[in-house]
């Protein structure tokens, strides 16, 4: 599927033992070629102004709240809240996101490709471009 969306993954365990949740190839949506985290986020910030040319990414918040606004090519936004570390939440390319975190969130991203500065598109005007061009 080729529009964000949320993966709830198996949670393994009980209240009195805690949990372990899982990713692997057959449950996850693209071979993972990096993964990064974020933390310390302050929660007066807002984060992301950006979208990518061609990554794709699953993100967890493996710990605190997230709340993503993301904007597709056709001008319309959808929020999507991650609140329990067994929910992912896929994103493909060409999404202009925009992130708040509460203040003990830890942001964990797996994505389709390794760093590429070139993948990014930082400016909002030129993502409405490539919008005004499908
Ligand atoms: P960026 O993706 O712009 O973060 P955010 O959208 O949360 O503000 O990345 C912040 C900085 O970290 C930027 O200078 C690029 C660098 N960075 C890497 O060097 N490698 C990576 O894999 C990522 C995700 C970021």
């Amino acid at each position: 599927m080729s529009v964000p969306h949320l993966i709830e993954f198996s949670k393994i365990g009980s209240p009195a033992l805690g949990y372990i949740t899982v990713g692997e190839n057959s449950t996850l949506p693209f071979a993972v070629q990096r993964v990064y985290w974020t933390y310390y986020t302050p929660d007066s910030v807002i984060r992301g102004h950006h979208a990518h040319h061609d990554l794709e990414q699953l993100i967890f918040a493996t710990s605190g709240r997230i709340e993503f606004v993301l904007e597709g090519l056709d001008g319309k936004s959808e929020t999507f809240v991650l609140d329990s570390p067994n929910l992912g939440l896929y994103i493909p390319r060409l999404y202009w996101r925009t992130i708040k975190f509460s203040h003990n969130a830890v942001l964990m991203c797996l994505a389709s490709k390794e760093y590429s500065e070139e993948d990014y598109i930082r400016e909002y005007d030129e993502f409405k471009a490539l919008a005004a061009n499908v």
